[in-house]
Parts: structure tokens; sequence; C-alpha cells
């Protein structure tokens, strides 16, 4: 036996960016918060991924999609006989090749999915022209999403659980030389790039990094928001100086028609404040707010609000009492609540940040720090 170097550094490289980039973007999908980090790793993930196919039919030897194996009769018999060492494989054997190819179709319909449901549920990226038309409850393609990802976690456990058995029970080198390049084989075989691949190479490790800093640090296309900053003092002043003189401006958008009816209506009693306005301002301002009213609104707040309260007799009229509000703030610790940054529920723009321009988007959530 000898030693030869089969993985040159780009494609272990490469191996390790998509472990990075995949583990970092799965576990950042649970932050409403982050969700823009997590866009940025995934897309970034599909750039490496991208060049990995390309690299499939340019890349050298072992590399390159003609060398893998997918003979079904080899992988049963692989699979049958996990403890055999009988046949050696250089490159990839039977499973980690269908693996492989598994990873990339699992890994495309991921971000596909993804892109889709940012533009549509969220107005952000390359998809936002389809937020008007397609505006409804996402929940068919965010599960698709979610499956995608889920499946994709499951292809690596099997490619994991595979390169254990590997190093642990056959006394195999794979992992290692994912690490070091180099695997023990019969006859010496030195894998080498050539000029083309050398700047492929390159090419694809500079792309990949270079467009996860763009996808960060920018606001391209990708990540940007089509949802606009309103200027509401512009739009009605009426709104904004009767409206927003004991507290802050409450987009219109964030409750429905019949809750603002039944507030103007009754500004007397606002929740324990004299807030009557002359009948002509209450009237102007009441039209303006159903005009903007949640049943008008294409955000994703104003969905799940009116969903919260539909087939409901009662009447909300404040956002933070509605079922929805509720349901996402629950896990907010009341002492935050309570802090002299806050002070109270209805403080929304203590903790989102433009707020009062008539934005409600995860990137700019930002808590107050408050002691303890
Ligand atoms: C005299 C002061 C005053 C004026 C003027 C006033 N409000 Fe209020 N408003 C309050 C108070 C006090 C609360 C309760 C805030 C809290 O719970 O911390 C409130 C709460 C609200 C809430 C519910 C916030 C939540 O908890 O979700 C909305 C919506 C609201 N006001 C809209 C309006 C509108 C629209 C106008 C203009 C027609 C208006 N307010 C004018 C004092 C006022
Ligand atoms: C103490 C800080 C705090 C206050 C005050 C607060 N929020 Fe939030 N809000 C959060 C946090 C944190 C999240 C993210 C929760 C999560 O994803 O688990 C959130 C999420 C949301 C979301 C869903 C995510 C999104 O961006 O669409 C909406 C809508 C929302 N808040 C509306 C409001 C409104 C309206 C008010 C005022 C009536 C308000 N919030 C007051 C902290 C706050």
């Amino acid at each position: 036996m000898t030693r030869s170097y089969i993985w040159p550094i780009v494609t272990r490289f490469a191996h390790l960016l998509l472990i990075l980039f995949f583990a970092i973007s799965y576990l950042l999908g649970d932050f409403e918060e982050l969700l823009s980090l997590h866009v940025a790793f995934g897309l970034a993930l599909a750039v490496v991924l991208f060049f990995r196919v390309l690299w499939g039919f340019v890349g050298p030897k072992y590399s390159r999609f003609s060398d893998f194996n997918f003979s079904l009769k080899d992988l049963i018999h692989y699979l049958l006989n996990p403890f055999s060492k009988t046949k050696e494989y250089i490159g990839h054997n039977p499973a980690s090749s269908w693996a492989i190819v598994a990873m990339f179709v699992v890994g495309f319909l991921t971000t596909i999915s993804g892109l889709l449901l940012y533009g549509i549920q969220e107005n952000h990226g390359i998809f936002a022209f389809l937020h008007n038309s397609f505006y409804r409850d996402m929940e068919f393609l965010e599960d698709a999403h979610e499956l995608f990802a889920n499946l994709f976690v499951a292809i690596v456990l099997v490619h994991i659980a595979g390169s254990l058995l590997d190093k642990f029970v056959k006394n195999g080198d794979a992992i290692d030389s994912m690490i070091s390049g180099y695997k023990k084989t019969k006859n010496k075989i030195v894998v080498e790039l050539n000029l083309f691949q050398k700047i492929f190479a390159i090419i694809w490790i500079g792309v990949s990094l270079f467009s996860l800093y763009y996808l960060i640090f920018t606001n391209n296309i990708f990540v940007a928001t089509h949802y606009e900053k309103q200027d509401y003092a512009a739009l009605h002043s009426d709104f904004v100086e009767e409206c927003a003189s004991c507290h802050i401006i409450y987009p219109p958008y964030l409750l429905p028609k019949k809750s603002w009816e039944i507030m103007m209506s009754d500004l007397e009693n606002h929740f324990g404040d004299d807030a009557s306005l002359e009948d002509e301002t209450n009237l102007s301002i009441l039209n303006f707010l159903k005009q903007r009213s949640a049943e008008n609104s294409t955000h994703q707040a104003a969905f799940g609000i009116l969903k919260s309260l539909k087939d409901r007799n009662d009447t909300i009229i404040a956002i933070s009492q509605t079922p929805y509000w509720k349901e996402i703030h629950k896990d907010i610790d009341e002492k935050i609540y309570k802090s002299e940054q806050v002070k109270s529920r209805a403080n929304c723009a203590a903790c989102h940040v433009d707020f009062e321009k008539g934005l409600l988007e995860n990137h700019l959530i930002k808590m107050p720090k408050v002691e303890k």
C-alpha cells in the first residue's frame, strides 16, 4: 500500500465551506430576527454547490461525475455488506456518489423554495415582484422549504454515518482524506490540477467567499426589501398630529377596518384617556385608517392579525391584545416591557426600528438592553 494524493485542496476547502454554510444557515432558520443572515448563508451555500456541480464536469479525476459509481448493483452490494472491505473505491463509493447527487438536487430545491418564500411572503429579494399578486397564506411553500431543508439534513446524516462506519468499522481513510487529501491506495496516484482547473478553483473559492460578504454586507437584490418607508405626516398630517401626540404612530395596517371604526367612535374613552376630535377630523382620519387597514395590506403582520381575529365576535382595538400579537411576543420577559426603555407593550418602536415609518421587518427587531 502507498499514499496517494486524491483530493486537491480546493475540493477539501469547498467541502468545508459546504459544511459551515449549511450548518449556520440551518441553525439561523429558527430565528425570525436573523432571517436575512439565514438567507445569505443559504444562498452562499447554493453558490458553492453550483460550482461543485460544474467541477463534476471540468474537475480532475475522482471529482468528476464520470468517475462516480452510480451502479445500483454496486450500491446494493455496498449497503448490504457494511463490513466488507473487498472492493477498493479510490474516489467516491456508490453510496457517497448517490448522496452527493441527492444533495445537489435537494440543495437546489431548498434554495428555490426559500427564495420564492422570501419574495412572496416577506417581499424581499428577486421574487418580491410576486408578493402583491400571490400574497396569501404561504404555509404550503413554507412547509415545502422546511421539508427540503430537513431532507438535506437527512442525507447529510446518512453521509456522516457512512463516513463514520468507514473510519471505525472498515478502518477506511475517507474522513482523513477529506482533511489531508491523501488516501491509501495499491498503486501510486497523483491528482494534479491543470492550469484551467487551477483558475477555476480560484474563481470557485473567490466567488463563494465574496458572495457571502456581498449578501451580508450590501443592500443587494437578493435580500433587499421591497417595502417602502411611509411618511405618515406627509400622507395625512392630522393623523400624525392627533394620533401621535400621546404615543407612537401605529401603522394603520395593523388593525382591521372594524377595529378602527370602533376606536374612532369612542375616542372619549380611549384607553383611559380622552382623545376626542372634531367630527370632520375624526371622519377624515377614520377614512385614512380604513383605506390602509389590514384588509388592504399585504404585510405579513396584517395577514396574521386578520386571521387571528377572524370568527371572533369580541372587538379588539389594541394591536397588542390580538391573539396574533400575543402569540409572537409570548416569550418576552415581563421585566422588559416594564423596563425604563420600553415602558409598555404598546411601545412597539422600542424594539421595532422604523416602526413609525410603517416597517415591520425581522431584521429591524432590536431588543433594548435591559438591566436584570
Ligand atoms: C390623549 C392621549 C392619546 C391620544 C390623543 C391618542 N391616544 Fe391612542 N392611546 C393612548 C393610550 C394611553 C393608550 C394605551 C397605551 C398603552 O397600553 O400603553 C393608547 C393606545 C392606542 C392603541 C393601541 C396600542 C396597542 O396596545 O396595541 C392604538 C391603536 C391607538 N392608541 C390609536 C390611536 C389613534 C388612531 C389615535 C388618534 C385618533 C390615538 N390613539 C390618539 C392615548 C392616546
Ligand atoms: C420588548 C420588545 C418588543 C415590543 C415592545 C414589541 N415587539 Fe414585536 N417583536 C419583538 C420580538 C423580539 C419579535 C420576534 C419574536 C420571535 O420571532 O420570536 C417581535 C415580532 C413581531 C412581529 C412579527 C415579526 C415581523 O417582523 O413581522 C410583529 C408583527 C410585531 N412584533 C409587532 C409588534 C407591534 C405591533 C408591537 C406594538 C404593539 C410590538 N411588536 C411590540 C419585540 C417587541
